[in-house]
């Protein structure tokens, strides 16, 4: 999608589209028109779109209204990037190639517009390379976007929206990708292509290395898979020299079958995109670098392939962490905070960062808390729990804080080793947390972010189609606009 600015209203517009707040219909319509939209129920809430036919001088042009809820909603962005994506949803493919967005009447800000056109972009994404035949209706056939009377500012505030847009659509390519195309090695190399002009600093692990570094956790993982295991750090050195960094580490499970646990068969092709987490620390890190934030940031992503094949760890096998602690696995499919174990432990100890947080798929008893609306964070700091909550609330990646505790910590103590991967029946998401907090240092400010619930979607959403959501980009990127640039 071709999106472009201009003075003036193109002579020939067939479609012309307003952002409407809520309760605030434009008074100079044609009355029939007004008449329509009340009698439709149009309010202007977020989403909202009502279309007639106006008269244009000798020409009759559709005129859509797209609401955008209340003007001073703390979740402003996120209604006006799904005003945006209602309008490519009902045009994408109703034979129009233009959509002309006419901000003349508006107050909208250069922020505000610029998340209109995020949202009018980011529902337009989709990933066609497997398809060599495609129905009609499927053609997609808006083609660009014109907006007229675009506000100060407009060049700037579009620029970091579309370093938003790039890093949001990177982590979707990665996670819609199956996992025949994208595994350790092929993601090392997306990201390297994908990065090669950004300034970003790429540093691959292999096994041999991890192997020295005693990475025995997320090791143990892969080994049942024909596919090598990596870690992946991309540095970003934006800020001030020598300032502790800001770091994001990541779950890349490429494939999890569940290992000699294995998963029933029905669902599985769903565990392409266990790898959500390093996929949302790949598509914040691009964001970052391509709007140069002025912070010092480093993303570490964790990939291995859970497969089951005669090499595979079995449960009860004893694994030495690059930590130090031993850990009991009991059961295979309990593999990404093994992963995440290694990873977070050498992120501390390469980067001393300032703050860790994490993004994993990492239970399914995620989903059953929270379903698709919020991902589940925990943390050891209020502060930065607090950050992210608000960073979710204005980005719309929302997130809720859910309970660590000594007690929920004492259900993965093992008889044989320092601990076992999994707790009891309940809690299945909070022991997962305190497994990850065994590997955070004394001191270290770390939140965990369960995504499972959020990387895929099932229907069409707020600024995405069926599949691939992009989740955690948004929250990466204004977490670090809000707390760590000055
Ligand atoms: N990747 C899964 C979690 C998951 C499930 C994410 C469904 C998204 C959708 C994870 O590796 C896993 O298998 N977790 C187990 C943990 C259990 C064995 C303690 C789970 O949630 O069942
Ligand atoms: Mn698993
Ligand atoms: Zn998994």
């Amino acid at each position: 999608m071709h999106i472009q600015f201009s003075q003036s209203r193109p002579q020939a517009a067939r479609l012309i589209a307003q952002i409407v707040d809520k309760g605030k219909l434009p008074s100079d319509l044609p009355r029939a028109f007004s008449e329509g939209a009340k009698a439709a129920a149009f309010k202007g809430n977020p989403g909202q779109v009502f279309d007639g036919f106006v008269e244009q001088g000798d020409e009759i042009a559709r005129l859509a209204l797209a609401g955008a809820g209340k003007g001073d909603s703390p979740e402003r962005l996120p209604h006006l990037e799904k005003a945006g994506a209602a309008l490519t949803a009902k045009y994408q493919s109703a034979g129009v190639e233009e959509l002309v967005l006419d901000l003349s009447g508006s107050n909208l800000n250069a922020n505000e517009v610029a998340h209109v056109l995020l949202g009018l972009r980011l529902r337009n994404w989709r990933y066609d390379i497997y398809r060599t035949k495609m129905k009609d209706e499927h053609k997609v056939t808006l083609k660009s976007v014109t907006v007229v009377g675009a506000p100060e500012g407009m060049d700037q505030a579009w620029a970091a929206a579309s370093a938003l847009a790039e890093g949001i659509e990177f982590t979707r390519e990665l996670v819609t990708e199956p996992a025949n195309v994208i595994y350790p090695e092929s993601f090392v190399e997306r990201c390297r292509a994908r990065f090669a002009e950004t300034g970003a600093e790429l540093i691959v692990l292999d096994e041999a290395k991890m192997e020295e570094l005693g990475m025995g956790s997320l090791l143990g993982v892969g080994q049942g898979s024909s596919r090598e295991s990596r870690i992946l750090a991309i540095r970003w050195n934006g800020g001030a020299p020598g300032e502790p960094p800001v770091a994001f580490v990541g779950k890349g499970v490429t494939f999890d079958t569940g290992g000699i646990s294995i998963k029933p068969g029905a669902g599985m092709e769903d565990m392409k995109w266990d790898m959500g987490g390093a996929a949302a620390v790949a598509g914040g890190m691009l964001t970052l670098a391509r709007r140069k934030a002025k912070a010092n940031v480093v993303g570490v992503v964790g990939l291995v392939e859970n497969m089951p094949d005669g090499n595979a760890q079995r449960p009860g096998d004893v694994v030495t962490s690059m930590s130090g602690q031993t850990i009991e696995v009991l059961n295979t499919d309990a593999e990404g905070r093994l992963v995440l174990a290694d990873a977070l432990h050498w992120t501390q100890e390469e980067f001393q960062p300032s703050r860790v947080v994490d993004f994993a798929t990492l239970t399914g008893a995620m989903i059953v808390a929270l379903g698709n609306e919020y991902a589940g964070i925990f943390s050891n700091d209020d502060q930065l729990s607090a950050d992210l909550a608000a960073a979710g609330t204005k980005s719309g990646d929302k997130v809720w804080r859910m309970p660590l505790g000594a007690a929920y910590d004492k259900l993965i103590d093992s008889p044989i080793a320092d601990m076992k991967n999994i707790g009891g029946r309940g809690a299945g998401s909070i022991t997962a947390a305190q497994f990850l907090q065994r590997f955070i240092a004394e001191g270290t400010p770390w939140a965990h972010c369960d995504i499972a619930g959020m990387v895929w979607a099932d229907k069409p959403g707020r600024t995405w189609n069926k599949g691939a959501t992009g989740f955690g980009v948004r929250l990466i990127d204004t977490l670090i606009a809000d707390t760590a640039e000055r």
